[in-house]
């Protein structure tokens, strides 16, 4: 079949680079020209595992080629997927549909004959309905569906999930259009993937509900983790107590300094935003959303905490920057806060991550100083703080990390050490929730 990718982003490069992997002719569009002649060079401009492997392969037999004009490669589509961002909208956090509607402009002025208009992109429900309007308006001869088909790879771990996914959701209307989708998904049938037939309005929001049921579960376990601090429990064996329960499962479970990434926090809001339109607030998340916020910047304050309650002149470690392992990508990271508290409070920031480093350089506030590797980081430093659990960070010569600080302090916000080994090498080792009791529960038991 023949696919145009419109926006060749995490979503839009991977989903091209494997529908071409499934013997598909694939032509992914970004209207960023330096990103287009990047691909065309061979160079990949995101890290995501097994990709640039994947791109130069497809590329070179022919099924994989970029451009920044869309015309062509539209006229001659059978499906035109739309894989352009959808960032919170400044000020009131609603889902900024400028760049869908965009597309859906330049693909309406393309179209001949009968194209299936997909969004991958993570839209409100009701954004299928608009672009139908758009496209429409400006080409009443024009024959179409528009169909809606959420993305639920990870990052990390996305050429995995798109090729094995858990199900495919495809929202569509008419008949038609879901013979064409299933053509385009067959490989993934004959993986027997399980696919969910919908409606397109029930598939817009069940991309939003699940986000926002991985956000709630991230959150819960880092309230308990909280409590765990207080009564002297180990949040990990909370977890898979719990998560051993078939009916909740494991996965979703690791306490943590907060949820953050490029989807987590503006799905959550955008459905916030959607709920409170219709008039059904979607008050779980409001609290989850408003809790995830607050810990981002309190795990800056438990570094402080570490430091003796003050940082002023110190110079802190920071070890992982990007929201999670296996990705460059800095949106809405954690560090960006704990980093924003840390130097309010007068610390001087080392640095270091193994792959968004230069995203990071442009996302991060204030002053940082950039080290070429995690021993160099923490070279002179009064506390280390592992914020993204990349591998590099769970194996480290503590022996050594000792000798290269000022001050034995590890804040690990991920739980990849073992209290008692790091202890024993005579670090003050704080983590998240595994039953460091507090002074506040050891009044309570004097008291009582
Ligand atoms: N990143 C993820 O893990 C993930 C997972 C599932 C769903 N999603 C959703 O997928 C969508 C895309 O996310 P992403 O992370 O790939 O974004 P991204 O910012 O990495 O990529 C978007 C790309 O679209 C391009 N673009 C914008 N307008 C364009 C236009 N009119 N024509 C051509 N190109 C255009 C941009 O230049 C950019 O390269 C979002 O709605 C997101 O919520 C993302």
């Amino acid at each position: 079949m023949k696919i145009v990718m419109v926006g060749s982003g995490y979503v839009g490069l991977v989903s091209g680079a494997c529908f071409a992997d499934f013997g598909h002719d694939i032509v992914c569009v970004d209207k960023q020209a330096s990103k287009i002649e990047a691909l065309n060079r061979g160079e990949i401009p995101i890290f995501e595992p097994g990709l640039s492997e994947l791109v130069r392969s497809n590329a070179a037999a022919g099924r994989l080629s970029f451009t920044t004009d869309l015309s062509g490669p539209v006229a001659d589509a059978d499906a035109v997927f739309i894989a352009v961002g959808t960032p919170s909208r400044r000020g009131d956090g609603f889902a900024d549909l400028s760049y869908v509607y965009a597309a859906a402009r330049e693909i309406a002025l393309a179209l001949r004959g009968y194209t299936v208009i997909v969004t991958k992109s993570t839209v409100p429900v009701g954004t299928g309905d608009e672009v139908e309007r758009i496209i429409r308006e400006l080409r009443p001869d024009a024959e179409f569906s528009v169909v809606s088909n959420p993305e639920f790879l990870r990052e990390g771990a996305a050429i995995e999930d798109f090729k094995r996914p858990d199900r495919i959701v495809i929202g569509a209307e008419e008949e038609r259009a879901r013979t064409v989708m299933a053509d385009v998904y067959r490989p993934l049938y004959l993986n027997s993937a399980p696919i969910l037939n919908t409606s397109r309005r029930t598939a817009e929001l069940t991309k939003y509900a699940a986000n926002a049921f991985l956000a709630t579960k991230i959150t819960f376990i880092n309230e308990m983790a909280d409590l765990c601090e207080q009564v002297g429990a180990n949040v990990q064996d909370v977890a898979r107590g719990m998560g051993l329960d078939n009916r909740i499962g494991g996965k979703f479970l690791h306490a943590g300094p907060g949820y953050g990434g490029s989807c987590f926090p503006k799905d959550t809001l955008a459905l916030i935003k959607t709920a409170q339109d219709y008039g059904t607030p979607a008050r779980i998340v409001e609290t989850v959303a408003a809790v995830n916020d607050q810990r981002k910047r309190a795990m800056g304050r438990k570094v402080v905490a570490a430091c003796g309650g003050a940082v002023r002149g110190k110079t802190i470690a920071v070890l992982g920057l990007t929201f999670k392992p296996n990705t460059d990508d800095m949106r809405d990271a954690p560090s960006l806060a704990i980093v924003a508290a840390l130097l309010d409070g007068g610390a001087k920031i080392r640095a270091f991550d193994p792959e968004g480093m230069e995203q990071a350089k442009a996302a991060l506030p204030g002053e940082v100083h950039y080290c070429s590797d995690a021993y160099d980081c923490v070279t002179g430093a009064d506390a280390a703080v592992i914020v993204t659990e990349w591998n590099i960070f769970r194996a480290l010569d503590l022996g050594r990390v000792k000798t290269l600080m000022k001050e034995p302090v590890l804040v690990d916000l991920r739980n990849v050490y073992r209290a008692e080994q790091v202890r024993a090498q005579g670090f003050h080792y704080d983590d998240i929730g595994r039953g460091t009791v507090s002074a506040a529960s050891k009044t309570k038991e004097h008291a009582a």
